[in-house]
Parts: structure tokens; C-alpha cells; sequence
């Protein structure tokens, strides 16, 4: 029997064969320490919870409005003006399940079959993905010489007739990297003359470390009737499992995205929904305790790495993952075999130093690794520790080769 050719286009996880290893250590009762989560580890905070329980037993338990409640898509147009300066209004806000479901509604609303979309690597392993769903061709562009920033003679060099849209992340996930306004501004420039959709995937705003600013690229002048914002409550509110995310732009593109949504899964929940309103209202303060213990976690890693002579990173200003450069390590050989990419060296550190962290390559980057500060501080001291151990002993085998 045959499978549509949209599935052959679209690549299996790239991470299966660390996951493998690590389950297989696992299985034998070995201790790992695992730092790989996509997802803060903290509980959803309580007035969330409370919501979410109050809309059950209230019995708002049924199919809501495709788009989200009034309510909801209300205050999410509070908080993009307050928080980032852009005004919609509620006819201009989508409510899915997660912002993953919000970027493939953009990608289905904008994108086809001989377009291009603009992905600067590293990237989140999803984009190139759902480019492809689409029909349309995912074009990737490496800032990995740039302190993996997108420059703007790059960017213009990519563009042709075929290109229908670009898909932006600041704070980027694997990097934590955050442009600045001024960075912006001559991302802008290229982008204002041409006729693209800029999605803008802005779902780490609310994790900044020091004094670092986010700024959406939808505020600066004439892009705001090009972009199609996206956000949700995964990451800034500790909430992956409610799944809930949102996007905001101009009514056409809204409406086509709500016109995909409608024949896919309808709306999203109904109690996650009382739940987010209940997110955006009240949990101000425990959203900033939570920046402020990724902070310390990030410092914590910073200052181990920074003592090590055969790591390198880009310091992160957002989000919470260090994307380290392992590359030193390639050319160690290991029983006949040797090291040369991202699985390999993570697949080396899983198995000898029982330490799981995801290969580079899943984010379109294989001289690196990316390790998540989503964990409690004892398992980044113990994960740490091993990291070190494991270059040290790499660093050995290559020289001993
Ligand atoms: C950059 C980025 N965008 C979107 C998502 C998806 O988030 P959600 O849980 O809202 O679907 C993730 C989750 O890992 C992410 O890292």
C-alpha cells in the first residue's frame, strides 16, 4: 500500500538514535542525567490550575468558537499592546492547540507548493518540517559565523520571486539568542519593499536574562501588515501540557487560518482556555520567579563552561538552553570508529558518561550540541561534571589517535 509523498518529504527525528541509547541505559537501571526538555520544569502555577478546575466544574466542557473565546482573544490583544506594543483587534487573534498548531496554520494559510521559506539555522526542529507539510521548500540560511544572528546582506541574497514568507525566533530556541530593536531594524529594511510573510515565533518573550529586551519584529514601521505574530503559554508559563498558543495578524490571514484550523481540530480546549485567562490576568509573579531561577541556572552553566578550554557558546539572553560547540572533539576515535558530527559525540557522551543532551543536527547545526537548563540544579551540577569529563576524555582519544 502506498503513503502519500508528503510523508517521504518529511524527515523523521534526526535525535532518535541518542533517545535510543539513553532508554537502553535506562532499561538496565542506570541512572541518566537527562538534558534534553524542551519544557520548563516547573509546575503549571496554581491560580492556572485553579482556573482550569473551576471551567470543569462550571461544565465549560464543550466546543467553544473555532478562533477561541471572546474573553481570551480579548486579553491577548491587551497584552500584544502592552507588552509589545502591537493593537489588534479580537477578530485578529487565533487560538490553537500550542503555537506549533499556530505556525502550521501561517505555513497552510501562506504557503504552497514552488514557494520558498526562509529559515535562518539553528533553527527549532519543526519549521523545516511544517515548510514542507505546506508543499513549499524550506530555505535554510547559516548564521553559525554571526554569533547565530541573520544578517541582512544574507537575508537579501536569499531572497527571489519564489520566496512567500520567512520564519523568525527571537529568543531562539536551540541559541537563546534575542536581536536587538537596532538588529531589527536592518532585518526591516529588506523586508519592507518585498511581498513576505514574516512569522514571527515569539513563544520565549517572557524568558530574558540580565537586562536583555525583547522587541518584536511586527512593531517596527509598515511589517505589522506583513507579520503573523505567534505566542502561546508552553514555555512563559510553564503550561506544554494544556497546549495552548495564539497568533495575531491581519484579518485576511486570521481568517484562512482559522478556515484550516476549522477542519483540523476545531478550537482549543475549552478549559485550557479559562486556564490562559487566568495566565495572563494573575501569574505576573510567578512567571518572573521563574526567569529568575533559569537565570541562575544559566549563570550556574556559564561559569562551568567558561572554565573549559574545548567549549565554546553564545552566551543566551533568553530562553533556556546553551547551544554548545563540540566540534573540537571531531577526529576522536572510538574502538576503530571515528567522531565526527553531532550524533556521534553525543551519542559518545550518552553512552560512556550517562549525560543525554540533543545533537546539533536536529536544529540544522552539527558542530554543536544543545543542552536545556529546564532542570534542577543538582542535575546540572552532576550533567556539568560529566560534560566536562566526557571532552576531557575526547580530547584525549583524538590526541592519542
Ligand atoms: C521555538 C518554539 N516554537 C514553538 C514551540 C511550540 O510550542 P507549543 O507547546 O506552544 O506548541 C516550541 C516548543 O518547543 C519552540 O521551542
Amino acid at each position: 500500500m502506498r503513503l502519500a509523498d508528503r510523508i517521504s518529504r518529511v524527515e523523521a527525528s534526526k535525535t532518535l538514535q541518542v533517545k535510543e541509547k539513553a532508554l537502553e541505559l535506562k532499561a538496565r537501571g542506570i541512572k541518566v542525567v537527562d538534558l534534553t526538555a524542551g519544557e520548563p520544569d516547573f509546575p503549571t502555577p496554581s491560580m492556572i490550575g485553579d482556573a482550569g478546575i473551576e471551567a470543569i466544574r462550571n461544565g465549560f466542557t464543550r466546543y467553544t468558537a473555532n478562533t477561541g473565546i471572546p474573553e481570551l482573544r480579548k486579553k491577548i490583544c491587551q497584552k500584544l499592546e502592552k507588552d509589545n506594543g502591537l493593537k489588534y483587534s479580537p477578530e485578529q487573534i487565533i487560538v490553537s492547540n500550542g503555537a506549533k498548531q499556530c505556525i502550521l496554520n501561517a505555513l497552510f494559510a501562506v504557503a504552497q507548493e514552488g514557494d520558498e521559506v526562509i529559515i535562518a539555522a539553528p533553527y527549532w526542529v519543526s519549521y523545516p518540517e511544517q515548510v514542507k507539510l505546506s508543499g513549499a521548500t524550506p530555505v535554510v540560511i547559516d548564521t553559525s559565523a554571526t554569533n547565530f544572528k541573520l544578517q541582512a546582506e544574507q537575508l537579501k541574497k536569499h531572497l527571489n520571486r519564489q520566496t512567500r514568507a520567512i520564519i523568525f525566533n527571537s529568543p531562539c530556541n536551540p541559541t537563546g539568542v534575542i536581536y536587538t530593536e537596532q538588529e531589527l531594524k536592518s532585518l526591516a529594511k529588506i523586508l519592507i519593499p518585498e511581498d513576505i510573510w514574516i512569522i514571527t515565533d515569539e513563544i520565549y518573550e517572557k524568558i530574558l536574562f540580565d537586562d536583555a529586551q525583547h522587541f518584536s519584529i511586527a512593531s517596527l514601521d509598515n511589517l505589522l501588515e506583513k507579520s503573523i505574530v505567534i505566542n502561546g503559554f508552553s514555555k512563559s508559563y510553564s503550561m506544554t501540557g494544556w497546549r495552548l498558543g495564539y497568533a495575531a495578524g491581519p484579518l485576511p490571514v486570521i481568517k484562512a487560518m482559522s478556515k484550516v484550523q476549522s477542519h483540523y481540530t476545531s478550537n482549543a480546549s475549552s478549559i485550557s482556555q479559562k486556564a490562559g485567562i487566568a495566565a495572563l490576568d494573575k501569574a505576573s509573579v510567578e512567571i518572573q520567579k521563574m526567569r529568575k531561577t533559569f537565570e541562575e541556572r544559566r549563570n550556574y552553566i556559564r561559569s562551568v563552561l567558561d572554565g573549559n578550554e574545548y567549549l565554546s557558546y553564545v552566551n543566551p539572553q533568553g530562553a533556556f538552553y546553551f547551544f554548545i560547540d563540540i566540534s573540537k572533539a571531531f577526529g576522536a576515535a572510538v574502538n576503530g570508529k571515528q567522531l565526527s558530527n553531532s550524533v556521534d559525540i553525543s551519542t559518545f557522551i550518552t553512552e560512556n558518561y550517562h549525560l543525554v543532551t540533543v545533537p546539533g543536527v536536529a536544529f540544522g547545526a552539527d558542530n554543536y550540541i544543545r543542552l536545556s537548563f529546564a532542570a534542577a540544579m543538582e542535575d546540572l551540577q552532576a550533567g556539568m561534571t560529566k560534560l566536562t569529563e566526557a571532552m576531557k576524555a575526547l580530547m584525549e582519544l583524538k590526541r592519542s589517535h
